[in-house]
């Protein structure tokens, strides 16, 4: 099984490259866009696989790397940000976008904090509460506290 995640993480990280490499030859700003953003989540796999294999590959990994309170409290700021990013985000496709492929980016985009911010909020949570990340049921909730109802802010 970590064998495979290792193999994944390489994957992902060869994959997210030759992305890259084709959207320089793209003229198109929407193709080229969507092509980077793709790479660069690949990237952000590759770069989650190498984790998930080192989480599987010891018995209690990363238990004794404390996270400090001044981290903690930089977190609470990108909490924040992210607040932040979900209503300019929001207002402005409640304000209506007649642009169906601006809507649409806009809309990833809103998915994406929504998803940034219930992730963010958790760990926050799992650090305050010292739990061990590995077995923390709250990860199960990251999930509910980001569902994505396809309405704006929904
Ligand atoms: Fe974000």
């Amino acid at each position: 099984m970590i064998g495979f995640f290792i193999k994944m993480k390489k994957l992902e990280k060869e994959y997210a490259q030759k992305l890259k490499d084709s959207a320089k030859e793209v003229k198109n700003p929407v193709v080229k866009a969507v092509m980077e953003a793709v790479s660069q989540d690949s990237f952000k796999h590759s770069m989650l696989y190498e984790v998930i294999a080192e989480l599987l590959s010891k018995e209690h990994p990363f238990i004794s790397e404390e996270v400090s309170e001044h981290i903690r409290k930089e977190i609470d700021e990108h909490i924040s940000t992210e607040s932040e990013m979900i209503k300019v985000v929001s207002e402005a496709l409640e304000k209506g976008v007649s642009n169906k492929a601006a809507k649409f980016l806009l809309e990833a985009i809103l998915r994406d904090e929504v998803f940034h911010h219930a992730l963010l909020t958790k760990v926050n949570e799992m650090i305050i509460k010292r739990e061990t990340f590995s077995e923390s049921d709250m990860w199960d909730l990251i999930w509910k506290e980001s569902v994505w109802h396809g309405t704006p802010g929904g």
